[in-house]
């Protein structure tokens, strides 16, 4: 199971099997959130972790925050992040040889984006050679040209009308063959761009859009498929559907807040945004605790995201506006620097607290990965799951490649 090779035939099938079982025994554990939940339903069976952890402080979590398998924590800890680690395996797909292109086409292209795409191309060995790339959600459609630089025939499907005219005038000055056309995926006539000759690939196509291409180009028996999904929450459904009977079988019923889990790793940010991001969460974690007090209930309550100028008003204001737009009453008069205080306090909680939740991120993704990929091979293809780049790049870094 745990072969440095990328996840393919049987392997794909078993490894959903095993996730699934994983999943599904330690909902308790990976489901709650502690920034809105005060107790853990899991902290009472495992005092001594959870103890342990609300014993530690901000920097100890941050530090710990992008490799918590590696945490030396008390028991069930050591032994979910083992059964995590082994289960999260994903080999590398094969490098193939890809010819180097002109600088003219990363003309506009973020550098960690080109790399990206230098990967993704690099990653695409299929047994016929593509006869015509259609690259879903394209942006300005960098992918589409990067692979389509030797002449083939390119499509580029893309919902925002600028993209699509930035991405024809660089097709144009390259010389490519290329069209760019404006095209809502999720719309019922979407399916007109396919056809059997396509070979579809999709970056970062968020939740419902990779999923309809999934659909769609299997519909219309696009010979070849390469999806590097991202964004898995967002889905117009309040909860996941299912696409493979596998997963359509599973005990395993998923929230939009359940599907947020594998995108919770945080970004390499600067010191200063980082300490911006602390001071809100450390906000609202203190401000919690007062709505729950005005309002006689002790449960969360949604607060909207706030313009970064919030945070520069002094802390009793903060509250005070905060009670304004959500109706609530008038705060009384008390110690607000303690509130403050408590509000950091909670923050160091939370952050330990979700480290053995952030054990399932890559579990959780793969499960949704490998229902994608046994999707694909119910609709005849034949399909193999594995890394393109290195998480650095970007955490998405889960390649599906299916072929007919
Ligand atoms: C995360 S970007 C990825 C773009 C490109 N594949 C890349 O990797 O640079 C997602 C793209 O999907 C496009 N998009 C969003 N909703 C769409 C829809 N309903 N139909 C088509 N494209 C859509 C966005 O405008 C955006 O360009």
């Amino acid at each position: 199971m745990t072969s440095p090779a990328p996840l393919h035939g049987p392997h794909l099938r078993e490894r959903f099997a095993a996730l699934d079982d994983f999943l599904c025994a330690h909902q308790d554990v990976w489901r709650p959130v502690p920034f809105t939940e005060r107790d853990l339903p899991w902290e009472r069976q495992h005092s001594e972790l959870a103890t342990w952890l609300r014993g530690r402080t901000l920097a100890d979590a941050d530090a710990i925050h992008n490799h918590p398998e590696t945490l030396q924590a008390p028991a069930p800890y050591p032994q979910l992040a083992a059964r995590a680690t082994e289960l999260s395996h994903l080999g590398e797909l094969p490098a193939t040889r890809s010819e180097p292109v002109a600088n003219a086409f990363t003309v506009d292209v973020p550098g960690r984006k080109w790399q990206q795409i230098d990967a993704f191309a690099s990653r695409l060995s299929f047994r016929q050679a593509p006869d015509h790339w259609l690259d879903w959600c394209s942006g300005k459609g960098h992918l589409g040209r990067r692979l389509a630089h030797d002449g083939t025939p390119l499509t580029c499907i893309e919902l925002d009308p600028q993209l699509v005219v930035a991405g024809q005038q660089l097709s144009q000055r390259l010389g490519l063959c290329a069209t760019h056309r404006e095209q809502d995926a999720l719309a019922t006539d979407a399916f007109r761009h396919l056809t059997a000759a396509h070979t579809a690939v999709a970056l970062h196509a968020c939740g419902d859009l990779h999923v309809r291409l999934l659909e769609l180009a299997s519909c219309a028996g696009c010979r070849q498929l390469a999806v590097a999904p991202c964004c898995y929450n967002r889905i117009q459904t309040p909860d996941y559907q299912p696409l493979s009977q596998a997963a359509r079988a599973s005990a395993l019923q998923l929230s939009r807040a359940d599907l947020r889990l594998p995108l919770s790793e945080t970004v390499t940010a600067g010191t200063r945004v980082r300490r911006q991001r602390d001071q809100s969460m450390a906000r609202r974690l203190a401000f919690d605790l007062l709505q729950r007090e005005l309002r006689g209930e002790d449960r969360y309550l949604p607060v909207p995201s706030l313009p970064a100028s919030w945070l520069a008003k002094p802390f009793v204001d903060y509250c005070r506006d905060l009670c304004t737009l959500k109706a609530l009453p008038e705060p009384p008069t008390q110690d607000w620097r303690a509130l403050e205080t408590e509000g950091w306090q909670r923050l160091a909680a939370v952050r330990n607290l979700e480290l053995p939740r952030s054990l399932f991120r890559r579990p959780l993704e793969l499960w949704l990965l490998l229902d994608r990929a046994l999707y694909l091979e119910e609709q005849g293809y034949q399909v193999r799951l594995g890394s393109f780049c290195p998480t650095h790049l970007t955490p998405r870094n889960a390649l599906l490649l299916a072929e007919r």
